[in-house]
């Protein structure tokens, strides 16, 4: 198989994952469950969950308590993204191809669709101690935690938020891109390299080359919004324009940014490598993230 091939089939294993997981569309409260369906299987990238059984394998992992921990990271991921789309944030209409979930559901929905996805993946993760012992649960989950709270991912939407239209200095868009980004991809590969029993020092390296990756993957995400297609994209194109964002792209120009994305990548190309374990899809994995369109 080449790397394409085992991406989709990744993907595909990823989706399967996701809905052994996902709650069944019952009971009066069912148009909530619709509208978190409707927003997880439009069909994503997966990159989180796909990083988080990577890094998992790397350290020699072989179980299936990485399962519902893969799932809650997609569903944290999709909940940022459903907010992210509201008419008070990045007031977007389009998602992964398709209409967003406030626009199909209406805003009270989306509101309360992204709060159930958030707190659904603290469920699913939590039935990783019927799965199997493992000493790295607790740490796992906490991680789970604070990477998607205020001191990660809702801390860098915050200062997001608060920075439109002002003119950023690099220290706080920097802090907005670690955290707003790089903080659930953090998680991602630190609860796989947990979960697979690696050491302290060892998930001190992951963090970093994790962060490293979140911030390249922003970056280019950055990029892909002044050049790339809605079509390709699944999401509108100018969005930052549109919303006033101080970016990397409007911060040090295309071409600049451009030479970022790589070099980054490319320190956390090394990090992976300086890992003992079958790395390879990995290291192809951080490669096709900078030269992704879409
Ligand atoms: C979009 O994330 C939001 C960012 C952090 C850039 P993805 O680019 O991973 O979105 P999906 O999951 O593939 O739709
Ligand atoms: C979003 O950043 C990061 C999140 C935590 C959702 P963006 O606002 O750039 O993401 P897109 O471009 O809408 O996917
Ligand atoms: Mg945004
Ligand atoms: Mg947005
Ligand atoms: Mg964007």
């Amino acid at each position: 198989m080449n790397f394409k091939e085992s991406m989709e089939a990744k993907i595909q294993t990823i989706e399967n994952i996701l809905n052994q997981y996902l709650p069944k569309e019952e009971g009066f409260q069912k148009i909530v469950m619709e509208a978190m369906n409707y927003s997880v299987l439009a069909g994503g990238k997966r990159i989180r969950p796909m990083l988080m059984m990577e890094t998992y394998r790397l350290f020699g992992g072989k179980g299936k308590v990485i399962e519902p921990f893969m799932a809650a990271m997609e569903m944290i991921h999709t909940y940022s993204l459903v907010h992210d789309d509201l008419p008070a944030m990045d007031n977007d209409e389009y998602r992964r191809g398709r209409k967003t979930t406030h626009i199909v559901y209406g805003h009270a929905m989306g509101i309360l669709a992204g709060d159930a996805l958030l707190n659904y993946a603290f469920e699913t993760a939590l039935q990783a101690f019927e799965i199997e012992n493992n000493d790295g649960i607790p740490k796992a989950l906490m991680i789970l935690a604070k990477k998607a709270g205020i001191y990660g991912m809702i801390g860098g939407q915050v200062v997001d938020v608060c920075a439109v239209g002002e003119s950023l200095d690099r220290e706080r868009l920097d802090f907005i891109y670690k955290l707003k980004t790089g903080a659930l991809i953090e998680a991602s590969m630190m609860i796989g390299a947990i979960l697979a029993g690696a050491t302290e020092e060892e998930v001190a390296k992951v963090e970093k080359a994790a962060a490293d990756i979140g911030l390249a993957f922003q970056i280019q995400d950055d990029i892909l919004d002044v050049t790339s297609t809605t079509e390709i994209l699944g999401k509108p194109v100018f969005s930052d324009e549109k919303n006033n964002k101080t970016t990397y792209v409007t911060f040090e120009g295309l071409e600049t940014a451009k030479t970022h994305v790589a070099k980054i990548s490319k320190a956390a190309i090394e990090t992976i490598k300086s890992f003992q374990g079958e790395n390879e899809f990995l290291i192809e994995l951080v490669k096709y993230l900078i030269h992704r369109e879409k």
